[in-house]
């Protein structure tokens, strides 16, 4: 396909025109990445009230589901509220076809997690605990498995009317840059969608994302590619726009403690008023304390999170400090005052 020269905002009209997979339409090109830990039900109903198109759960183990049918310890995990979120994804990871298509028919089943809109499957952990068991970026090794565990899905998700979409690295090291190859498979297999993550295993996170593989892969498959790795804003997206002609843009670290920053891609003129920043934060602990009915392990629970709030603030170290002591949200939002105070 011919790529388009797109300035500023070309990017931006671009990223605002709404992308088709199949029946299901996502209202524009910005995607939350999956992030253990942080893209949880209120922080991505958040991320949807400031315009992100599409979201997903963080990675769930598809045996574990098996074992707990009525969802009792996994429920956390996989809620959605489709009242609040815009699209969003529940990401499964294992090894076994078998355990992808049970998992698959429970979620499926459920009365609210049937309102899912995408079924997404990791292919790109990196952890040893995952990869020692055949799971995430290790499948990108047994491309014959990764197939069938597409498959075992697909013939599931299709029922329902759900497509399913997979998420892979770059390959599994330097030596094995197969993810063009490997997405086509993926296609072939009957995946809907590809997000890519422009590096391999064995670089975990650091070093810098290589988008020329994205462009290998976007040029392989005929299916919506996300681009991801190293975004932090429209001049980051307008450049791997331009190097890879990518249908889609996923977000991760960029997006912690930086829930508007999908607003802020979107609209040159947006802001953040300190109040505002405060009523974010606010909304997002009093919210974890609700679902999670008790508020010091809330915001034990948060700590990493609210961290990632104070990046840029003025005394942000000093109040980490103290935040790594507060049980009570009164404490908390004491602190955060005096950071708006000092700004
Ligand atoms: C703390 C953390 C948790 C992550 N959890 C997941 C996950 O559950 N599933 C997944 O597919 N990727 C996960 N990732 C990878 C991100 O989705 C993303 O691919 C990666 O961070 C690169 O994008 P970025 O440079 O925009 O952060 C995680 C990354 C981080 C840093």
């Amino acid at each position: 396909m011919q790529k388009e020269k797109l300035n500023i905002n070309g990017i931006r009209n671009y990223l605002r025109t709404p992308l088709e997979i199949g029946n299901l339409i996502i209202k524009n090109r910005l995607a939350l990445a999956p992030l253990a830990g942080t893209s949880e039900v209120v922080f991505r109903s958040i991320c949807s009230e400031y315009n992100v198109g599409l979201t997903t759960t963080e990675l769930v183990s598809v045996r574990g589901i098996c074992y707990d049918p009525t969802l009792k310890r996994n429920y956390q995990y996989l809620v959605i509220d489709p009242d609040k979120e815009n699209t969003v994804a529940i990401q499964l990871f294992g090894h076994d076809p078998a355990d992808f298509k049970l998992a698959t028919e429970i979620i499926l089943q459920h009365p609210i997690l049937k309102q899912v809109s995408i079924l997404d499957i990791n292919m790109g952990c990196p952890m040893k605990k995952v990869i020692k068991t055949g799971a995430g970026s290790a499948l990108m090794k047994s491309p014959d498995l990764a197939q069938r565990i597409v498959q075992a899905v697909s013939e599931v998700a299709d029922k329902y009317n759900k497509p399913v979409s997979v998420k892979i690295r770059s390959g599994w090291d330097q030596d094995s840059l197969n993810a063009p190859k490997f997405a086509k498979l993926m296609e072939d297999a009957g995946a809907k969608l590809i997000t890519i993550h422009a590096r391999t295993r064995n670089q975990m996170y650091s070093g810098q994302a290589d988008w020329n593989i994205i462009a290998q892969v976007v040029n392989q498959v005929s299916i919506p590619v996300y681009g991801n790795g190293d975004l932090t804003d429209i001049v980051s997206i307008l450049r791997m726009y331009q190097q890879t002609n990518c249908s889609g843009f996923a977000i991760g670290r960029a997006a912690q403690g930086n829930p508007w920053i999908f607003t802020k891609i979107l609209d040159p003129d947006f802001e953040l008023t300190n109040q505002e920043w405060l009523t974010v934060i606010n909304r997002h602990v009093s919210c974890m304390i609700e679902k999670l009915g008790d508020e010091a392990i809330a915001i034990s629970k948060m700590r990493a999170q609210l961290s990632a709030y104070l990046k840029g603030k003025r005394h942000a170290s000093k109040a980490r400090n103290v935040i790594m002591q507060c049980t009570t949200k009164q404490q908390l939002f004491e602190i955060l005052q005096q950071i708006v105070a000092a700004h």
